[in-house]
Protein backbone atom coordinates (compact mmCIF):
# COMPACT_ATOMS: atom_id res chain seq x y z
CA UNK A 1 0.00 0.00 0.00
CA UNK A 2 1.23 3.49 -0.79
CA UNK A 3 2.00 5.10 2.39
CA UNK A 4 0.48 9.33 2.45
CA UNK A 5 3.54 11.25 2.44
CA UNK A 6 4.59 14.95 2.63
CA UNK A 7 6.00 16.43 -1.38
CA UNK A 8 7.74 19.38 -0.89
CA UNK A 9 9.45 21.49 -3.49
CA UNK A 10 12.98 23.53 -3.53
CA UNK A 11 13.64 21.59 -0.46
CA UNK A 12 16.91 22.69 -0.72
CA UNK A 13 16.52 26.19 -0.63
CA UNK A 14 15.79 28.61 2.26
CA UNK A 15 12.52 27.60 3.70
CA UNK A 16 12.72 23.95 2.19
CA UNK A 17 16.06 23.31 4.73
CA UNK A 18 13.98 25.06 7.54
CA UNK A 19 10.59 22.89 6.77
CA UNK A 20 12.15 19.33 6.17
CA UNK A 21 14.15 19.86 9.45
CA UNK A 22 11.04 20.61 11.41
CA UNK A 23 8.64 18.33 9.72
CA UNK A 24 11.06 15.04 9.55
CA UNK A 25 11.38 14.85 13.56
CA UNK A 26 7.83 15.52 14.00
CA UNK A 27 7.56 12.22 12.28
CA UNK A 28 6.48 12.96 8.56
CA UNK A 29 7.08 10.76 5.92
CA UNK A 30 8.72 13.74 3.52
CA UNK A 31 9.61 13.17 -0.25
CA UNK A 32 11.39 16.16 -2.08
CA UNK A 33 12.14 17.17 -5.67
CA UNK A 34 14.89 20.20 -6.35
CA UNK A 35 17.29 20.54 -8.89
CA UNK A 36 20.20 20.05 -6.94
CA UNK A 37 21.22 16.79 -4.65
CA UNK A 38 20.46 17.97 -0.65
CA UNK A 39 23.23 18.18 1.29
CA UNK A 40 23.70 15.45 3.02
CA UNK A 41 22.31 16.12 6.39
CA UNK A 42 18.89 17.46 5.07
CA UNK A 43 18.89 14.20 2.54
CA UNK A 44 19.17 11.67 5.99
CA UNK A 45 16.04 13.36 7.07
CA UNK A 46 13.76 12.67 3.89
CA UNK A 47 12.38 9.11 2.61
CA UNK A 48 13.57 9.49 -0.88
CA UNK A 49 14.85 12.88 -2.98
CA UNK A 50 13.78 13.44 -6.46
CA UNK A 51 16.72 15.42 -8.35
CA UNK A 52 14.81 17.17 -11.32
CA UNK A 53 13.17 19.83 -12.39
CA UNK A 54 9.18 20.97 -11.90
CA UNK A 55 9.21 21.62 -15.00
CA UNK A 56 9.69 18.00 -16.30
CA UNK A 57 5.78 16.58 -16.48
CA UNK A 58 7.33 12.87 -16.80
CA UNK A 59 9.24 12.90 -13.15
CA UNK A 60 6.14 14.25 -12.05
CA UNK A 61 4.28 11.17 -13.37
CA UNK A 62 6.72 9.01 -11.54
CA UNK A 63 6.18 10.37 -8.11
CA UNK A 64 2.61 10.16 -8.55
CA UNK A 65 2.57 6.46 -9.35
CA UNK A 66 4.63 5.30 -6.15
CA UNK A 67 3.67 7.89 -3.61
CA UNK A 68 0.53 8.77 -2.50
CA UNK A 69 1.26 12.97 -1.92
CA UNK A 70 -1.50 14.53 0.78
CA UNK A 71 0.22 17.73 1.47
CA UNK A 72 2.50 19.32 -1.30
CA UNK A 73 4.78 22.46 0.23
CA UNK A 74 5.81 23.90 -3.30
CA UNK A 75 8.32 26.08 -2.53
CA UNK A 76 10.57 25.82 -5.94
CA UNK A 77 10.99 29.13 -7.81
CA UNK A 78 13.82 31.13 -9.28
CA UNK A 79 13.54 34.86 -6.91
CA UNK A 80 13.09 38.33 -8.21
CA UNK A 81 16.74 39.29 -8.89
CA UNK A 82 17.20 36.43 -10.88
CA UNK A 83 14.07 36.56 -12.75
CA UNK A 84 14.72 40.27 -14.42
CA UNK A 85 17.77 38.66 -16.07
CA UNK A 86 16.24 35.35 -17.33
CA UNK A 87 12.70 36.57 -17.19
CA UNK A 88 11.22 33.65 -20.02
CA UNK A 89 13.10 31.14 -17.41
CA UNK A 90 11.77 33.04 -14.63
CA UNK A 91 8.32 32.33 -16.72
CA UNK A 92 8.47 29.10 -17.08
CA UNK A 93 9.92 27.46 -13.88
CA UNK A 94 8.13 29.95 -11.65
CA UNK A 95 4.43 29.46 -13.80
CA UNK A 96 4.89 26.42 -15.87
CA UNK A 97 6.13 24.49 -12.75
CA UNK A 98 3.66 25.54 -10.25
CA UNK A 99 1.03 24.94 -12.90
CA UNK A 100 2.61 21.48 -13.27
CA UNK A 101 2.36 20.87 -9.51
CA UNK A 102 -1.04 21.58 -9.40
CA UNK A 103 -2.56 19.44 -11.90
CA UNK A 104 -0.09 17.00 -9.98
CA UNK A 105 -1.95 18.10 -7.20
CA UNK A 106 -5.38 17.31 -8.60
CA UNK A 107 -4.53 14.18 -9.80
CA UNK A 108 -3.61 13.09 -6.55
CA UNK A 109 -6.64 14.16 -4.88
CA UNK A 110 -8.77 12.72 -7.65
CA UNK A 111 -7.19 8.97 -7.18
CA UNK A 112 -7.30 8.73 -3.49
CA UNK A 113 -10.49 10.71 -3.28
CA UNK A 114 -9.71 13.75 -0.87
CA UNK A 115 -8.47 17.44 -1.60
CA UNK A 116 -4.79 17.32 -1.53
CA UNK A 117 -3.31 20.88 0.88
CA UNK A 118 -1.42 22.42 -1.41
CA UNK A 119 0.86 25.38 0.49
CA UNK A 120 2.17 27.71 -1.93
CA UNK A 121 4.96 30.84 -0.59
CA UNK A 122 3.52 34.03 -2.54
CA UNK A 123 5.35 37.38 -1.69
CA UNK A 124 5.77 40.71 -1.35
CA UNK A 125 7.01 41.02 -4.42
CA UNK A 126 3.32 40.32 -5.56
CA UNK A 127 2.50 44.34 -4.36
CA UNK A 128 3.92 47.41 -6.86
CA UNK A 129 3.60 51.46 -5.23
CA UNK A 130 4.01 53.46 -8.13
CA UNK A 131 6.15 55.80 -6.06
CA UNK A 132 7.86 56.72 -3.04
CA UNK A 133 5.35 58.83 -1.91
CA UNK A 134 2.38 56.34 -2.10
CA UNK A 135 4.52 53.87 -0.31
CA UNK A 136 4.96 56.39 2.55
CA UNK A 137 1.39 57.39 2.43
CA UNK A 138 0.17 53.71 2.11
CA UNK A 139 0.66 52.67 5.60
CA UNK A 140 -0.01 48.69 6.46
CA UNK A 141 -0.90 47.10 2.92
CA UNK A 142 -4.12 45.03 2.49
CA UNK A 143 -3.71 42.08 0.39
CA UNK A 144 -6.66 43.70 -2.53
CA UNK A 145 -4.25 47.04 -2.33
CA UNK A 146 -1.78 47.94 -4.76
CA UNK A 147 -1.18 44.53 -6.49
CA UNK A 148 0.26 46.07 -9.68
CA UNK A 149 3.88 43.87 -9.81
CA UNK A 150 7.01 45.21 -11.35
CA UNK A 151 9.35 42.36 -11.24
CA UNK A 152 8.84 38.74 -13.50
CA UNK A 153 8.70 37.14 -9.91
CA UNK A 154 6.08 39.29 -8.65
CA UNK A 155 3.99 38.78 -11.73
CA UNK A 156 4.00 34.94 -11.52
CA UNK A 157 3.26 35.46 -7.90
CA UNK A 158 0.47 37.24 -8.20
CA UNK A 159 -0.79 34.77 -11.45
CA UNK A 160 -0.09 31.50 -9.82
CA UNK A 161 -1.89 32.70 -6.40
CA UNK A 162 -4.49 33.12 -9.45
CA UNK A 163 -4.41 29.90 -10.68
CA UNK A 164 -4.41 28.24 -6.97
CA UNK A 165 -7.33 30.06 -6.68
CA UNK A 166 -9.00 28.54 -9.67
CA UNK A 167 -7.61 24.69 -8.75
CA UNK A 168 -9.33 24.97 -5.73
CA UNK A 169 -12.71 26.38 -6.60
CA UNK A 170 -13.43 26.35 -10.40
CA UNK A 171 -11.41 24.00 -12.22
CA UNK A 172 -12.90 22.27 -15.01
CA UNK A 173 -16.11 23.97 -14.26
CA UNK A 174 -17.68 22.67 -17.31
CA UNK A 175 -17.12 19.25 -16.69
CA UNK A 176 -19.98 17.85 -14.25
CA UNK A 177 -18.10 15.01 -13.09
CA UNK A 178 -15.12 16.45 -11.93
CA UNK A 179 -14.73 17.97 -8.41
CA UNK A 180 -11.57 20.53 -7.91
CA UNK A 181 -9.49 18.25 -5.35
CA UNK A 182 -6.64 20.93 -4.52
CA UNK A 183 -6.94 22.45 -1.22
CA UNK A 184 -4.84 25.57 -2.03
CA UNK A 185 -3.70 27.84 0.92
CA UNK A 186 -1.04 30.63 0.27
CA UNK A 187 1.06 33.61 2.05
CA UNK A 188 2.59 36.53 0.90
CA UNK A 189 5.75 36.36 2.70
CA UNK A 190 8.32 39.87 3.78
CA UNK A 191 12.18 39.31 3.13
CA UNK A 192 12.53 36.27 5.11
CA UNK A 193 15.91 36.01 6.92
CA UNK A 194 17.76 32.87 7.70
CA UNK A 195 20.49 32.33 10.34
CA UNK A 196 21.69 29.03 9.13
CA UNK A 197 21.41 29.40 4.97
CA UNK A 198 22.07 32.10 2.90
CA UNK A 199 19.88 33.29 0.39
CA UNK A 200 20.51 33.50 -3.37
CA UNK A 201 18.73 35.51 -6.30
CA UNK A 202 16.01 37.93 -4.21
CA UNK A 203 16.19 41.21 -3.58
CA UNK A 204 15.48 41.32 0.15
CA UNK A 205 18.67 39.63 -0.01
CA UNK A 206 20.60 42.79 1.24
CA UNK A 207 19.66 42.03 5.05
CA UNK A 208 20.18 38.38 5.33
CA UNK A 209 23.78 39.58 3.70
CA UNK A 210 24.94 42.29 5.74
CA UNK A 211 24.29 39.86 8.72
CA UNK A 212 25.80 36.39 7.19
CA UNK A 213 29.34 38.87 5.94
CA UNK A 214 29.31 40.54 9.57
CA UNK A 215 29.88 37.08 11.30
CA UNK A 216 32.43 36.37 8.60
CA UNK A 217 34.35 39.21 9.09
CA UNK A 218 34.30 40.25 5.68
CA UNK A 219 33.16 43.90 4.25
CA UNK A 220 29.58 44.32 2.66
CA UNK A 221 27.84 47.32 0.64
CA UNK A 222 24.50 46.90 0.91
CA UNK A 223 23.08 48.02 -2.75
CA UNK A 224 19.86 49.57 -1.03
CA UNK A 225 19.72 53.03 0.55
CA UNK A 226 19.92 53.28 4.64
CA UNK A 227 16.40 54.35 4.44
CA UNK A 228 14.59 51.33 2.50
CA UNK A 229 12.15 50.10 4.54
CA UNK A 230 10.22 46.78 4.12
CA UNK A 231 8.79 44.06 6.05
CA UNK A 232 10.73 41.19 7.63
CA UNK A 233 10.65 37.77 8.97
CA UNK A 234 12.96 35.64 10.78
CA UNK A 235 12.95 31.73 8.93
CA UNK A 236 12.00 29.88 12.18
CA UNK A 237 8.11 32.23 12.00
CA UNK A 238 8.18 31.57 8.19
CA UNK A 239 7.91 27.92 8.59
CA UNK A 240 5.77 27.82 11.97
CA UNK A 241 3.52 29.92 9.70
CA UNK A 242 3.15 27.54 6.76
CA UNK A 243 2.66 24.52 9.22
CA UNK A 244 0.15 26.54 10.88
CA UNK A 245 -1.73 26.90 7.91
CA UNK A 246 -2.01 23.54 6.55
CA UNK A 247 -2.89 22.79 10.05
CA UNK A 248 -6.31 25.17 9.94
CA UNK A 249 -9.78 24.03 9.28
CA UNK A 250 -10.86 25.01 6.00
CA UNK A 251 -13.97 26.50 6.91
CA UNK A 252 -11.82 29.45 8.96
CA UNK A 253 -10.24 30.37 5.67
CA UNK A 254 -11.71 33.42 4.27
CA UNK A 255 -9.03 34.35 1.74
CA UNK A 256 -6.64 32.32 -1.12
CA UNK A 257 -3.70 34.65 -0.28
CA UNK A 258 -2.62 36.35 3.63
CA UNK A 259 -0.41 39.09 4.16
CA UNK A 260 2.32 38.33 6.72
CA UNK A 261 4.92 40.10 8.52
CA UNK A 262 6.56 40.22 11.87
CA UNK A 263 8.69 43.55 11.76
CA UNK A 264 9.59 46.35 9.51
CA UNK A 265 13.00 47.88 9.41
CA UNK A 266 14.94 49.99 7.13
CA UNK A 267 18.53 49.07 5.93
CA UNK A 268 20.18 51.35 8.62
CA UNK A 269 18.12 49.81 11.57
CA UNK A 270 19.63 46.39 10.17
CA UNK A 271 23.15 47.95 9.89
CA UNK A 272 23.15 49.16 13.23
CA UNK A 273 21.60 46.15 15.07
CA UNK A 274 24.49 44.22 13.01
CA UNK A 275 26.81 46.70 14.09
CA UNK A 276 26.36 46.62 17.89
CA UNK A 277 26.37 42.72 17.84
CA UNK A 278 29.89 42.82 15.09
CA UNK A 279 31.69 45.93 16.29
CA UNK A 280 34.54 45.06 14.20
CA UNK A 281 32.24 44.75 10.99
CA UNK A 282 32.26 46.91 7.74
CA UNK A 283 29.15 47.85 5.96
CA UNK A 284 29.05 50.72 3.65
CA UNK A 285 26.61 51.54 0.44
CA UNK A 286 27.01 51.07 -2.97
CA UNK A 287 23.59 51.31 -3.83
CA UNK A 288 21.71 50.03 -7.04
CA UNK A 289 19.69 51.73 -8.83
CA UNK A 290 17.67 49.00 -10.37
CA UNK A 291 17.33 46.83 -7.45
CA UNK A 292 16.48 49.98 -5.03
CA UNK A 293 13.76 50.81 -7.40
CA UNK A 294 12.44 46.79 -7.00
CA UNK A 295 12.73 47.42 -3.35
CA UNK A 296 11.10 50.88 -3.69
CA UNK A 297 8.05 49.07 -5.26
CA UNK A 298 7.24 46.83 -2.13
CA UNK A 299 5.30 47.72 0.70
CA UNK A 300 7.14 49.29 3.73
CA UNK A 301 4.45 47.29 6.11
CA UNK A 302 1.84 45.30 5.50
CA UNK A 303 -1.82 44.19 7.03
CA UNK A 304 -1.57 41.03 8.28
CA UNK A 305 -4.72 40.85 10.56
CA UNK A 306 -6.85 38.19 8.06
CA UNK A 307 -3.67 35.85 8.84
CA UNK A 308 -4.23 36.44 12.73
CA UNK A 309 -7.78 36.21 12.69
CA UNK A 310 -8.47 33.31 10.28
CA UNK A 311 -5.56 30.86 11.47
CA UNK A 312 -3.74 32.56 14.42
CA UNK A 313 -0.43 33.41 12.84
CA UNK A 314 1.14 34.92 15.61
CA UNK A 315 5.30 35.59 14.79
CA UNK A 316 7.75 34.72 17.88
CA UNK A 317 10.58 37.15 16.80
CA UNK A 318 9.97 40.81 16.67
CA UNK A 319 12.94 43.11 15.48
CA UNK A 320 14.91 42.79 18.41
CA UNK A 321 14.08 39.14 19.49
CA UNK A 322 15.21 38.15 16.07
CA UNK A 323 18.57 39.97 15.92
CA UNK A 324 19.26 39.12 19.92
CA UNK A 325 17.80 35.98 20.05
CA UNK A 326 17.80 34.04 17.00
CA UNK A 327 19.94 35.65 14.10
CA UNK A 328 23.28 36.33 16.06
CA UNK A 329 23.99 33.17 18.30
CA UNK A 330 23.01 30.79 15.77
CA UNK A 331 25.22 33.12 13.22
CA UNK A 332 27.89 32.94 15.64
CA UNK A 333 27.58 29.05 15.95
CA UNK A 334 27.19 28.56 12.63
CA UNK A 335 30.16 29.98 11.34
CA UNK A 336 32.29 28.86 15.03
CA UNK A 337 31.59 25.13 13.73
CA UNK A 338 32.96 26.02 10.46
CA UNK A 339 35.97 27.59 11.27
CA UNK A 340 36.72 24.98 13.62
CA UNK A 341 36.25 22.05 10.72
CA UNK A 342 39.22 24.22 9.18
N1 LIG B 1 12.64 37.77 -0.80
C1 LIG B 1 12.22 37.53 -2.15
C2 LIG B 1 13.09 38.17 -3.13
O1 LIG B 1 13.79 39.09 -2.75
C3 LIG B 1 10.84 38.05 -2.36
O2 LIG B 1 9.93 37.02 -2.18
O3 LIG B 1 13.07 37.81 -4.26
Amino acid sequence: MRKPVVLITGAGGEIGHGLVTRLAPAGALIITLDVNPLERPLAKLVTREFTGSITDASLLDRVLAEFEVERVFHLAALLSARSEFTPTTAHHVNVGGTLNLLEFAQRQGESHGRPVTFIYPSSIAAYGLPSLADKSAAGRVREDQYARPTTMYGCNKLYCEQLGHYYAKHYKQLSADVIPRVDFRCVRFPGLISAVTTPSGGTSDYAPEMIHYAARSERYDCFVRPDTMIPFMAMPDGVEALLRLAAAPREQLTRTAYNLTAFSASASDIRNVVLAAFPEASIGYAVDQKRQGIVDSWPADVDDTAARNDWGFSPEYDFSRAFREYLIPTINERYKDQTKRK
